[in-house]
């Protein structure tokens, strides 16, 4: 195991009417920008929740916050936390909607232009970041309880992540009822996206962190578990509150602690979001049963750990035994309902293939995986093979 440090500051108030806990997290005298997105918050009673037990504290709303969340739109809810002299930021919705917080928090004392916090992927953060309140209404990205964000610019077709230790929550509320009125897709891109999380911190190579291992092993057994029962009965609570509570421990930080980590499944899929508008958990889906391919060799060990651990898969030789592994990833995905292949979003795979190794490249992402040997090439060659 390599050595690391490991804090996660975000306090959770998990379970059913937990909503309440706002009006003790936040200071009496706070002066709050509540974010939202394009409404569902209204339509389930999650608002009206928030609204009262923000009681007589001075809000102002920021709405619109899109699925994707869009640099431009967010630097308008900056200028409001600006003028407004607001001095918390309170995210209502899923993740896009936590992951633009994040980047007002950052951006509302940050001097020049708010981009370079992305291009630095985080470092530029320099000034005060507001602290971020979250009631999370989509079990997916994990964001309630970690410093990601991703962030895409529309206008330059670019999505790129930062992470900053102060954009972590400083308390997140998942209450599982307020996830009940998702739509079938966006529950399955939720089961799709945590199960991906889980796959790029654990099928990497050996580090002998079994409890990284096993509690890695256990959130995908949980998800493959809990995913055909909370798509079947959307309103069994048992069943949605382990699949919340499964995303959040599958990128909360603990599982990626001194063990390496491959992300490449992400990086290459936030540019299918850019260029072709898939949604994220489904750009995973396209690209991940492909790069496991693509990179049996490198991660041959884990992947015949995972084979018997996560599959029960225990016969056969190596080679059958990783192929049928990888057969059960794209299995899964597709039995919630993503489709696994480029052509499936009528994209063209020799096209698409060669213009995201040309990106990747002009940006110097030239050395991507757990072993950096994920070239532009190997990229071409994934996406091929996804087609
Ligand atoms: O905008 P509203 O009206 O709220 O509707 C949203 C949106 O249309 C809707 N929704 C959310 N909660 C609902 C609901 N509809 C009905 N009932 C509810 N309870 O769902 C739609 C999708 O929401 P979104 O927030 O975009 O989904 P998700 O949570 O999957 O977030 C995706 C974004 O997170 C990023 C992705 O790249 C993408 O931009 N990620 C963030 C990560 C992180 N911060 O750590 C890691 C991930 O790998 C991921 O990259
Ligand atoms: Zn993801």
């Amino acid at each position: 195991m390599e050595n690391f440090t490991y804090h996660n500051p975000t306090r959770i108030h998990f379970g059913r009417g937990q909503i309440a806990k706002i009006n003790r997290e936040l200071p009496a005298n706070a002066r709050v920008l509540l974010l939202a997105g394009g409404g569902s918050i209204k339509a389930n009673g999650v608002y009206e929740q928030v609204k009262k037990n923000l009681g007589a504290r001075v809000t102002h709303e920021f709405w619109g916050v899109e699925a994707n969340p869009d640099f431009d739109t967010l630097m308008r809810a900056v200028e409001l936390a600006r003028k407004e002299t607001c001095d918390w930021v309170l995210a209502v919705g899923g993740g896009s909607v936590l992951d633009g917080a994040k980047l007002v928090a950052a951006a509302v004392h940050h001097e020049g232009d708010a981009w370079q916090i992305l291009v630095t992927h985080g470092a530029a953060i320099k000034g005060p970041v507001l602290p971020i309140g979250a009631v999370l209404t989509l079990p997916a990205t994990g964001s309630e309880a970690n410093g990601n964000s991703v962030i895409s610019r529309r206008a330059t077709k670019e999505k790129l992540a930062f992470y900053h230790p102060q954009v972590f929550p400083k308390f997140s509320v998942l209450d599982p009822e307020t996830t009940f009125s998702l739509p079938e897709r966006q529950v399955a891109n939720g089961i799709g996206d945590a199960f991906c999380h889980v796959i790029e911190q654990y099928l990497t190579f050996p580090a002998d962190g079994q409890i990284q291992d096993r509690f890695a092993e256990s959130v995908m057994r949980v998800l493959i578990d809990v995913a055909p029962r909370t798509m079947a009965n959307p309103r069994d609570y048992d069943a949605r509150a382990n699949l919340v509570w499964a995303a959040t421990w599958a990128l909360n930080g603990s599982l990626s602690a001194g063990v390496p980590g491959d992300w490449a499944t992400h990086t290459i899929g936030h540019e299918l979001t850019a260029l072709h508008g898939i949604d994220h958990a489904r750009t995973l889906a396209i690209v991940l049963p492909s790069l496991m391919q693509v990179q049996r060799e490198g991660k041959r060990a884990k992947l015949l750990q995972y084979a018997e651990r996560v599959w029960d898969i225990k016969s056969g030789g190596e080679d059958a035994r990783i192929d049928a592994a990888i057969e059960k990833t794209r299995a899964f995905y597709e039995s919630i309902g993503i489709k696994t292949r480029l052509q499936d979003y009528q994209v063209d795979a020799g096209k698409t293939a060669a213009e995201v190794a040309r990106r990747l490249e002009a940006r110097g992402e030239t050395a991507i995986g757990e072993r950096e040997d994920i070239t532009p090439a190997k990229v071409e060659e994934i996406l091929k093979l996804a087609a």
